[in-house]
């Protein structure tokens, strides 16, 4: 049986039955779409965006509403959620595709990057498709980095990364930001998360982030001073 949510709280998407792909991870859903509402603020409306790892769409709707894109292009791999996305994210077009394979090779002005497992380590692992992604020179890419789950086990690996010693998540993404300045010319600007920190990062030297965290206690996305 499909069932209907307010992502945001506010913008409908009905979800149909799925048990692969983002579907076995909805506990997060609401949590992310806020925090990535959040990191999208300020952006341009009425660009094209290619959103790769489009999962179920929640992200989709969020950049429905707040991007109001001239064209927007989803890929995933999962073959429920390419389904989801088709019927319930009428205005986008749907594709199947790997972005291990395609990030970067899709130009868009705005490019998203949903996926979980990003941190400033997978510009080694997925070098060549990051070079990719900033050779296009978009206007912002926007993504999760998931070094907050367990910054404290890896903070040694991340030092490695950075180039520097790190010691808490603030100073991981300072040091991150320099790190895609000097190495393509973008910088973060809006740091917004919860275990997961969606990053808005345009062009241009690096700049004060502004950090916003999601609160359990108001459930909401807080500015962080
Ligand atoms: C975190 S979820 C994305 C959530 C999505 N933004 C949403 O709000 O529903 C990651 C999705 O990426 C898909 N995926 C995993 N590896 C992929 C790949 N290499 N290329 C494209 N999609 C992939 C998974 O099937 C999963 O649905």
């Amino acid at each position: 049986m499909n069932r209907n949510i307010m992502v945001c709280g506010k913008w409908p998407l009905t979800l149909d039955e799925g048990n692969t792909g983002f579907f076995q991870h909805l506990h997060n859903a609401q949590k992310n779409a806020q925090c990535f509402e959040r990191a999208l603020q300020g952006l341009p409306t009425g660009r094209t965006v290619v959103e790769h790892y489009g999962g179920v769409g929640v992200g989709s709707t969020v950049i429905q509403h707040v991007l109001r894109p001239k064209s927007h292009v989803i890929y995933e791999i999962d073959d429920q959620c390419i389904e989801q996305l088709r019927r319930h994210i009428p205005r986008a077009t749907v594709r199947y595709g790997n972005a291990n394979t395609l990030m970067g090779e899709i130009r868009a002005d705005i490019l998203v990057l949903d996926h979980p497992y990003h941190t400033v380590r997978s510009h080694e692992s997925l070098g060549r498709q990051w070079n990719a992604v900033f050779a296009q020179k978009p206007l912002a890419v926007v993504w999760p980095d998931g070094s907050a789950r367990r910054f404290h086990l890896h903070r040694g690996l991340y030092d490695v990364a950075l180039g520097c010693a790190v010691t808490t998540e603030r100073e991981y993404l300072e040091a991150y930001s320099e790190l895609l300045w000097k190495r393509w010319g973008y910088a973060i600007r809006v740091a917004a998360g919860h275990s997961y920190t969606y990053l808005q990062v345009t062009e241009g030297a690096p700049s004060v982030i502004e950090f916003h965290r999601w609160s359990p206690v108001t459930r909401t996305v807080e500015r962080v001073p």
